[in-house]
This record gives structure tokens, C-alpha cells and sequence, in this order.
């Protein structure tokens, strides 16, 4: 089965999704453990209703970023995590945890990239005036939200779309492609060749 750790600094639907998704039996997955950057996230309380080691850790803790990232892929190996999942950690990651989870840290990002990285790609979307946008499911690598695109998903932008209204259209859909993200990943199906993703189709049984 695959061992899955979550990172998330907020409110945590996706992590919530990943949960609700193994408990259907979507997913044959295991969270062992959620790391957050922010004791006040929402995402700490869905943890304790499901059982879930939940630890908190914070970045001044640490003289500097590659210490802190360090700590955090450490901690994240002792809890034997195979998966890193990143469910809106609002922080840009470290290169010790990159590297120790080469093409096995992905992350969701609310607009189809490469358009719109960083922080706000709902806002950034509608500021630009697109017709179209939607999430991306990515491996992680280093550069902001630059690496493989596993998943992407489209929805329709309006004119008169708020920054809000966009973000749920969108959201629901995060919902569905990070979970499948996670399934095509513990069933073996996803190769990385170069900056390309290749996704085997599921064998028929006749
Ligand atoms: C989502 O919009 C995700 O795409 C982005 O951060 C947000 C996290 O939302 N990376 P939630 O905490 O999972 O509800």
C-alpha cells in the first residue's frame, strides 16, 4: 500500500479529498503523517478527526531554509512516506526535501500551467482575461510549480467570474485530478521521461 505524507499550511479540502478518497476505497493508500508550516490550519483539525499524526514545523525554528527542509524530509522518511503530496503548502520547497523525493513530491495548482505560477493563478487567470482555466497536478521540481505535468484539468473562465467564483469551478476539480494523481502513481502507471509524463493505460482483463 502505498505511504503517503501531506504537507498543507491551510484550510486542507485537497487533503480532505485524499482522505475521503482512500476511505471510499478509491484510493489503496495510507497518510502517515501531515506537516504543517501554520499551527492555526484548518487542515490539523480534519488530521485529528481521522487519526492522523499531525506536526507542526515551523520554518523560524531552524537557522535557514536548507536546515528546515532537511528536517522535513528526515521526518517525513522515519514515517517511511513513499508519496509527498503537497495540499496548498504555501511555501516554495527546499532543495534537501526536492532531492530526496525526486519525481515523488507532487503538488496541485489552481491554473493550467504554464500559464499563471506562483501565488494567485485563479486572480492572475482573470486578470489576464482568459476564456479557460483550471488545475494542474505536477511532480515537483526545483523552480516554482515548473516541474512535470502529470494531470491537468480545464474549466470555463467568464467575464463576469470573481476571484471566488473562478477559484470554485476550479477547486472541485482539484478535488477529482489530485486523487486520480495519487491512484495512477501507487498503481505503478506513471513514468517520467524528461519533462514528459507517460501514463500506462490500465490492463483489460478479457
Ligand atoms: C488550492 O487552490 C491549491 O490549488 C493551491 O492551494 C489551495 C489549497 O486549498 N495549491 P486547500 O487548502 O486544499 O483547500
Amino acid at each position: 500500500m502505498l505511504t503517503i505524507g501531506v504537507l498543507a499550511s491551510g484550510r486542507g479540502s485537497n487533503f480532505q479529498s485524499i482522505i475521503d478518497n482512500i476511505d471510499s476505497g478509491f484510493l489503496k493508500a495510507g497518510i502517515k503523517v501531515l506537516i504543517t508550516d501554520n499551527p492555526e490550519a484548518y487542515a490539523i483539525e480534519r488530521a485529528k478527526k481521522h487519526n492522523i499524526e499531525a506536526i507542526i514545523i515551523k520554518p523560524k525554528e531552524f537557522p535557514d531554509g536548507d536546515s528546515y527542509y532537511l528536517h522535513i524530509a528526515e521526518t517525513l522518511k522515519k514515517k517511511d512516506v513513499a508519496l509527498v503530496v503537497l495540499a496548498g503548502f504555501m511555501r516554495v520547497v527546499g532543495k534537501p526535501l526536492i532531492m530526496k523525493f525526486h519525481n515523488k513530491m507532487m503538488n496541485i495548482h489552481p491554473a493550467l500551467l504554464p500559464s499563471f505560477p506562483g501565488l494567485h493563478g485563479q486572480r492572475q487567470a482573470l486578470d489576464y482575461g482568459v476564456k479557460v482555466s483550471g488545475c494542474t497536478v505536477h511532480f515537483v521540481h526545483e523552480g516554482v510549480d515548473t516541474g512535470p505535468i502529470i494531470i491537468q484539468a480545464a474549466v470555463p473562465a467568464y467575464g463576469d467570474d470573481t476571484e471566488e467564483s473562478l477559484s470554485d469551478r476550479i477547486l472541485q476539480q482539484e478535488h477529482r485530478i489530485f486523487p486520480l494523481a495519487i491512484k495512477l502513481f501507487s498503481e505503478g502507471r506513471i513514468t517520467v521521461s524528461g519533462r514528459n509524463v507517460i501514463i500506462k493505460a490500465k490492463e483489460r482483463k478479457c
